[in-house]
């Protein structure tokens, strides 16, 4: 049993959270353990995981509460500190960090819905110190219809971070896009089984620079990439799915190869046969 998990069972009030985020939280948090480090959980229940946090990552840790119920404010006599409010309001948030300043984790389990976790995540991102992290819980709601979800829809959270999938690759200069407010501090983003986490980076970030070694030997060795690629003309012509590979897939791509290679062969055989 995992040191999180083990703190989960202690814990003294009742917590919710799904199984596999035990391990994931295991290796993410390492780094933190036994550090001053402060830790902030929207949507806090009973206050179970609040519990939970304090016994795992050590008395150093102040752990702070953010809960639209107002009766959540009890769990200050447990030397929580806890903040009445609603994540899905931008001025909460513009409140709360004049507040509290900058913070090392944020972990959102409250609503769960699209502009709940959208609004804290664009809401914090400026606030979480240089190595710390926003993680967003139970995400598979991005893919849930009912209990009020109204997803899979363009306005999901996962659809909402893949835009800034885009915004991290605009640091590479090939790209010809400007860096902008999401390029200078997202480090990475790692998905898991109803988890994203956006890792927040050490420094301020900036275009990537392609760095070469030993120029001189540039030119010595054969790209392979550029080599004329076996074509598939020798294939009877009336055959629609080969047509359409050629059209519209790029006879350099990775694409066209392994169809080349394996799905247009058996089909023809296929069909021979
Ligand atoms: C699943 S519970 C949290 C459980 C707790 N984190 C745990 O692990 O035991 C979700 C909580 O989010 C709160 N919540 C829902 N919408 C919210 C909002 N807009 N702002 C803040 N909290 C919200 C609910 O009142 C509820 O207590």
């Amino acid at each position: 049993m995992n040191k999180i998990f083990k703190s989960f069972k202690a814990s003294p009030k009742y917590s919710i959270k799904w199984s596999n985020y035990f391990d994931i939280y295991e290796d993410l948090f390492q780094k933190f353990l036994k550090k001053k480090i402060t830790i902030v959980e929207v949507g806090i229940g009973d206050g179970g995981s609040l519990f939970m946090w304090k016994n795992f990552f050590g008395k150093y840790a102040k752990i702070i509460g953010i809960e639209l119920n107002p009766k959540a404010k009890n769990l200050e006599k447990k030397g929580f500190k806890i903040f009445n409010g609603d994540q899905s309001n931008p001025d909460f948030w513009k409140n709360f960090y004049k507040k509290i300043g900058k913070i090392d984790i944020l972990i959102d389990d409250g609503g769960h819905t699209n502009l709940q976790q959208i609004t804290t995540l664009v809401e914090s991102i400026n606030f979480i110190k240089p190595g710390g992290m926003i993680i967003i819980e139970d995400t598979h709601t991005s893919f849930m219809r009912d209990k009020g979800f109204k997803n899979p829809s363009k306005f999901s959270l996962i659809n909402f971070t893949t835009l800034l999938i885009e915004n991290i690759h605009r640091r590479n200069p090939m790209l010809k896009k400007e860096i902008n407010f999401f390029s200078r501090k997202i480090q990475s983003i790692e998905y898991y089984d109803s988890i994203v986490v956006i890792n927040i980076s050490k420094n301020k970030l900036t275009k990537s620079k392609n760095l070469e070694n030993n120029v001189k030997l540039r030119n010595l060795f054969d790209d392979f990439r550029y080599k004329k690629e076996k074509n598939i003309n020798n294939y009877k012509e009336e055959n629609i799915f080969i047509n359409f590979i050629k059209q519209t897939v790029s006879k350099r791509s990775y694409l066209y190869r392994i169809y080349e290679n394996s799905v247009i062969k058996k089909y023809i055989k296929q069909l021979k046969d």
